[in-house]
C-alpha cells in the first residue's frame, strides 16, 4: 500500500503515473525495464483493466512481458508492431540534454532498440537521475561472450585516448557467473566517473569488435518526467522547450500496489 512506500518509490509511482497520460487509445506502446518502468507498467494495466483503454505493448526485457501480460496489456513484438507511438523508460542518468545512461537493469539493447523505432520517448525518473554530464553511473556495454576478455581489452585500450575520468572494466556477475541478458550476452561496466563527449564516446566504443551496444541515448529521449517524493512532477519536452508542473495524488489501489516483484 503506498504508506508502506519509500519517498524514492512514490516519486517513482508519481513519475509513472504522470507519464501514462502520453499514451492514447490504440496506440502502440514500447514499455521500458526497471523498477520506475515497472510502475508504469502496473499504471497502464489499470488504464486497460478498468479505463477501457486498447494498446498494444512491445516489452523490453522478459521481465516487463511477463509483468505486462500479468497486468492484462496485450503484448507483441517489435517486428508485429514495426513501429511505435510512444515509448516509456526510465534511466540510471539523465542530463540537460536529455541524453541518457541506460541499462542499470541489462536491458539496454532492446531499450535502445524499442526507443529508437518510436515517434516519442519518455523517460520517468526521480531526481537523483539528473547529472551535469553523463558518467558516475557506471556505463554498461553489451558484448558478445565470444573472445570477451579480448574485447574488454580492446575497451580498456581503446578509453586512453577518450575524455573520461575513469578506466576500471568490469564483468557484469549474477553471483559468481555472468550475468546474461536477454539476447544471451554479456555486459562489461565501464566505471568512467564523467564522459566529456558522451556522442564521440558512443561512436567510437560501438566500433569495437565484439561490442553489440551501449548504454548511452543520444538524442533519442523527447521528455522526461521527473518524479518527488512529495507527489510533485515535472515534465520537460526538450523539444517543445517547455518545462511543466503537476502533482499527482496517491490514491491507494490493491491492483497496483501489491506483488511488485522489479
Ligand atoms: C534497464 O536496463 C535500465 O535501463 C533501467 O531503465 C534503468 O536502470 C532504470 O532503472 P530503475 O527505474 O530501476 O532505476
Amino acid at each position: 500500500m503506498t504508506g508502506e512506500l519509500s519517498p524514492i518509490d512514490k516519486a517513482k509511482f508519481v513519475a509513472a503515473k504522470r507519464a501514462v497520460d502520453f499514451v492514447e487509445d490504440g496506440m502502440r506502446v514500447g514499455l521500458g525495464t526497471g523498477s520506475t518502468a515497472a510502475w508504469m507498467v502496473r499504471c497502464l494495466g489499470e488504464q486497460v483493466r478498468d479505463g477501457g483503454m486498447k494498446i498494444k505493448g512491445v516489452p523490453t526485457s522478459t521481465r516487463t512481458a511477463d509483468l505486462a501480460r500479468q497486468v492484462g496489456i496485450e503484448v507483441i513484438s517489435l517486428d508485429e508492431a514495426k513501429w511505435l507511438d510512444v515509448t516509456i523508460d526510465g534511466a540510471d542518468e539523465y542530463d540537460m540534454n536529455l541524453n541518457l545512461i541506460k541499462g542499470g537493469g541489462g536491458a539496454l539493447l532492446q531499450e535502445k532498440i524499442v526507443a529508437t523505432a518510436s515517434d516519442m520517448m519518455v523517460v520517468i525518473a526521480d531526481i537523483s537521475k539528473q547529472v551535469e554530464t553523463l558518467g558516475a553511473f557506471p556505463l554498461p556495454v553489451e558484448v558478445i561472450p565470444f573472445g570477451w576478455q579480448t574485447t574488454k581489452a580492446l575497451i580498456e585500450e581503446t578509453l586512453v585516448s577518450l575524455d573520461v575520468l575513469g578506466n576500471n572494466v568490469t564483468l557484469r556477475l549474477n553471483g559468481d557467473v555472468p550475468f546474461v541478458t536477454d539476447e544471451g550476452n554479456y555486459i562489461l561496466d565501464l566505471h568512467l566517473n564523467r564522459i566529456g563527449n558522451a556522442r564521440q564516446f558512443s561512436l567510437v566504443i560501438n566500433q569495437i569488435p565484439g561490442v553489440v551496444e551501449n548504454g548511452l541515448f543520444i538524442d533519442i529521449c523527447d521528455a522526461v518526467v521527473i518524479g518527488y517524493g512529495d507527489g510533485r512532477v515535472e515534465v520537460r519536452d526538450i523539444n517543445a522547450g517547455t518545462v511543466e508542473e503537476d502533482r499527482i495524488d496517491f490514491v491507494e489501489s490493491d491492483n497496483l500496489f501489491t506483488d511488485l516483484t522489479d
